[in-house]
C-alpha cells in the first residue's frame, strides 16, 4: 500500500531511491515519482502514471543529480492515479516535497483550514495537505516544523520530506505505517520495507509509532512528537538477498510456489525442533489456556482462508466450538469478546490495517492476542501477546502462496500445542500428526514435479466469464482460496460454493461449458462430492476435479482430474491448494496479465 524511499548522504540519491522503489513496487504500482535536491539547492521532481518503468524511462531524459531525495510508488487511495495525484506532493511554494504511505484521517479539516489561509490545492490527495502544512508551519528549524506537522496529523502515516531551505536534511516520520532506516557508511536510506535497503546495507533502525528521525548526511537523531530525544539501536538484518529476487523464475509468484516444500519444512523445523513440538514462548501456558473460554480467529483475504482452516483444526483437536470473523467486520462487531477470549490473528505482512484494527479493539476489551505472521517485528507481531512466525521468507508476489501454506503449518502446530496442553489428545496422536506433517514437503514437491498439465487446463478455462469452485467441509475453505487466487490474477469472476448449497439457488447460473473446479479430499464426503460433480456435469458444465489419489471414481465422472497425495483430512488444504495456485498462475499468464502485480491491488493493505 504505497512504498516510500528516501536518501540523505554522500552518494547519488536517484540511484538508491529508484533501486529501492523497484523492490517496493509490490506495495502499489499506479504511479511513481521522485524529488531530489540538486547542486543548485533546488527541488527537482519527476512523476509518471503507471508502473515504475514509466518513471525510469522519463529519468533517462531528465536525470536528477543530487544527494538528498525522496521517492514513492503509489496505490491510490485519495484521488485517481494521475501525474498530479502522484507523490512526491510539493507545497504551494515548492519548497517542501513529501512522500506518504497511509491515510490522513483529518485531512478535510486540515485542508479547509489551509484553504481559509489562502492555500490552493492542485491534487485530490491527503498528502498535499501534509506538504502545505509544512509550509504553513515553517520555522527556521526543519525539525521544529516537522514536530508541529506531526502533532497536527491524525491517521496512519509514514512520511519522508525534504526541504529546499535545508538541502542537507531529510525528515522521516512514522505513525501506524511502517518505516525503517538503513544505515550506510556514507548516508542513510529510509524505506517502507527491508528489501529496499538490502543492496546497500543490512544495518537497520526501525521507527516506532510516534517517532521522527532527522537525517543528515553523516548523522541521525531521533525524537518523539513532543521533541524529546530518543536513543535507538541498530539491528543487523540477516535476510538472504536471493530470497528477495526472482532467482531465474519468470515471476515471483512461480518462485514462491516452488519454494513451498522448503519453507514448509523450515516452518515445521521451527515449531517441532528435533521432531518434538516446542513452541516455547510463542504460545500460552496450560494455566493461561485454562482461563480462556472463547477462541476467535480473524484475518483478511488469503490469511483469513488459512485462519478458517486453523479454526477447523482447532475445533477438531480440542472438541470445542471456535469462531472466526473477517477482520474488517470484527473491528465493528465484538459483542462476545472479553478478557476470557483469545483472538488468533493471521497476517503475512503483519501490517494489514483491518487486522490491526480488529486486534486493537479486541485488546482494548481485554482479549489475549496470538499472532501468526510472516514478518518479524511487524506491527501485529509487536502488539500481540504471543507470536508464531510462519518462516516463509519474503513474499513479494501480490498473490499469496507460500505464506498461506506456512500459515496453515503454524496453525496446525498451534492446534496440536493447545490440544496437548489441555489433554485433549493422546501422545500417540501428537506423534501421528507430527509424522504426517513432515510428509507434506515431499508431497507438495510431488505435485510441483507435474506442472505440464496446467498450461492446457488454463487454455480450457481462460475464456470463461465465470468459474465456480465447489467443496464440502474443509474442501470448501480450500475452494475459497482457489477462487480468490484465480480472480485476483486472471480477473475472471470465480466464486466458491459449499457443494451441497449449490442446488439451493446458484445452480441456476450453470450453463454449457462453465468451468467448475471441484475439490474432493475428504474420505467421509467423497460419495456426496461425486454426486455434486454429476449434478454440474448434467447441466453441461466442464468439471475439473482436484481429488485425493485413492478416490479413483472421481476420474470417471469428471472431464479432467488432478490427483493429490493422501494425507490426514485436516492437512489436505496444504496439498489441494497447490493445483489451484498453479492453475491461477497459468491462467493469468495465458491471458497476458501481470502475474505479480495484478491491477488495483497492493501487497500490504495498511489502510482500513
Ligand atoms: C491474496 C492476498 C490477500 C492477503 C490479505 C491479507 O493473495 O494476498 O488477500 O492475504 O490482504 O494480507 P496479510 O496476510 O498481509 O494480512
Amino acid at each position: 500500500m504505497c512504498g516510500i524511499v528516501g536518501y540523505c548522504g554522500l552518494e547519488n540519491a536517484e540511484e538508491r531511491i529508484i533501486q529501492g522503489l523497484e523492490k517496493l513496487e509490490y506495495r502499489g504500482y499506479d504511479s511513481a515519482g521522485i524529488s531530489v535536491i540538486n547542486s543548485n539547492k533546488e527541488i527537482k521532481t519527476v512523476k509518471r502514471v503507471g508502473k515504475l518503468k514509466a518513471l525510469k524511462e522519463a529519468l533517462k531524459d531528465i536525470p536528477l543529480d543530487g544527494k538528498v531525495g525522496v521517492g514513492h510508488t503509489r496505490w491510490a487511495t485519495h484521488g485517481v492515479p494521475s501525474n498530479v495525484n502522484s507523490h512526491p506532493q510539493l507545497s504551494q511554494n515548492g519548497k517542501f516535497a513529501v512522500v506518504h504511505n497511509g491515510i490522513i484521517e483529518n485531512f478535510l479539516d486540515l485542508k479547509k483550514k489551509l484553504q481559509n489561509q489562502g492555500y490552493q490545492f492542485k491534487s485530490d490527495t491527503d498528502t498535499e495537505v501534509i506538504s502545505n502544512l509544512f509550509e504553513f508551519y515553517q520555522e527556521d528549524d526543519f525539525l521544529a516544523t516537522a514536530l508541529k506537522v506531526s502533532r497536527a496529523l491524525e491517521g496512519a502515516y509514514a512520511i519522508g520530506v525534504i526541504c529546499q531551505d535545508h538541502p542537507d536534511q531529510l525528515i522521516a516520520i512514522r505513525h501506524e505505517s511502517p518505516l525503517i532506516i538503513g544505515v550506510e557508511d556514507n548516508g542513510y536510506i529510509i524505506a517502507s520495507d527491508i528489501p529496499a535497503l538490502l543492496n546497500y546495507t543490512r544495518e537497520v533502525i526501525s521507527l516506532k509509532n510516534g517517532e521522527l528521525a532527522l537525517v543528515e548526511k553523516d548523522s541521525i537523531h531521533f525524537y518523539d512528537f513532543e521533541g524529546h530525544t530518543l536513543k535507538k539501536e541498530t539491528e543487523h538484518i540477516d535476510i538472504d538477498i536471493e530470497a528477495a529476487s526472482k532467482d531465474g523464475y519468470d515471476h515471483f509468484m512461480l518462485k514462491e510456489i516452488y519454494e513451498q516444500p522448503d519453507v514448509i519444512k523450515k516452518s515445521l523445523d521451527n515449531k517441532f525442533p528435533h521432531g518434538k513440538l516446542n513452541l516455547m514462548d510463542q504460545s500460552f501456558s496450560k494455566e493461561e489456556l485454562l482461563s480462556i473460554e472463547t477462541i476467535y480467529f480473524t484475518a483478511c483475504g488469503t490469511a483469513y482462508h488459512a485462519a478458517e482452516v486453523g479454526m477447523r483444526a482447532m475445533e477438531k483437536l480440542l472438541h470445542k466450538k471456535c469462531q472466526s470473523e473477517i477482520a474488517s467486520e470484527l473491528k465493528y462487531y465484538q459483542p462476545f469478546i472479553d478478557e476470557k477470549t483469545l483472538l488468533i490473528v493471521v497476517s503475512q505482512s503483519g501490517e494489514t490495517g483491518d487486522t490491526l484494527a480488529a486486534m486493537r479493539e479486541a485488546k482494548e476489551k481485554g482479549a489475549k492476542i496470538l499472532a501468526v505472521t510472516n514478518v518479524v517485528g511487524s506491527s501485529i507481531a509487536r502488539e500481540a501477546d504471543k507470536v508464531i512466525y510462519c518462516n516463509a521468507g519474503p513474499e513479494i508476489s501480490v498473490a499469496s502462496t507460500k505464506a498461506y501454506t506456512t500459515q496453515l503449518i503454524s496453525l496446525y502446530a498451534l492446534a496440536i500445542d493447545f490440544a496437548q496442553k489441555l489433554n485433549c489428545i493422546s501422545d500417540q496422536d501428537v506423534e501421528k500428526y507430527i509424522k504426517e506433517l513432515y510428509t507434506l514437503p515431499s508431497k507438495v514437491q510431488e505435485l510441483l514435479d507435474h506442472r505440464e498439465k496446467y498450461k492446457d487446463l488454463a487454455e480450457k478455462i481462460k475464456g470463461a466469464k465465470s468459474i465456480f469452485y465447489l467443496g464440502r467441509g474443509i474442501d470448501y475453505l480450500s475452494a475459497k482460496e482457489g477462487a480468490l487466487k484465480l480472480k485476483e490474477i486472471s480477473y475472471i469472476n470465480a466464486v466458491a460454493f459449499q457443494s451441497g448449497e449449490l442446488k439451493h439457488g446458484s445452480i441456476a447460473l450453470l450453463e454449457d461449458g462453465l468451468p467448475v473446479v471441484c475439490i474432493i479430499s475428504q474420505e467421509n464426503l467423497v460419495d456426496k462430492s461425486i454426486s455434486n460433480v454429476k449434478e454440474v456435469k448434467a447441466r453441461g458444465a466442464y468439471a475439473l476435479a482436484i481429488a485425493q489419489k485413492n478416490f479413483k471414481n472421481v476420474q470417471e465422472v469428471s472431464d479432467d482430474t488432478i490427483f493429490i497425495p493422501e494425507t490426514l483430512d485436516i492437512f489436505t488444504p496444504v496439498l489441494s491448494v497447490l493445483p489451484q495456485q498453479l492453475l491461477a498462475y497459468e491462467t493469468s499468464l495465458a491471458l497476458g496479465n501481470d502475474v505479480d502485480k495484478p491491477r488495483n491491488l497492493a501487497k500490504s493493505v495498511t489502510v482500513e
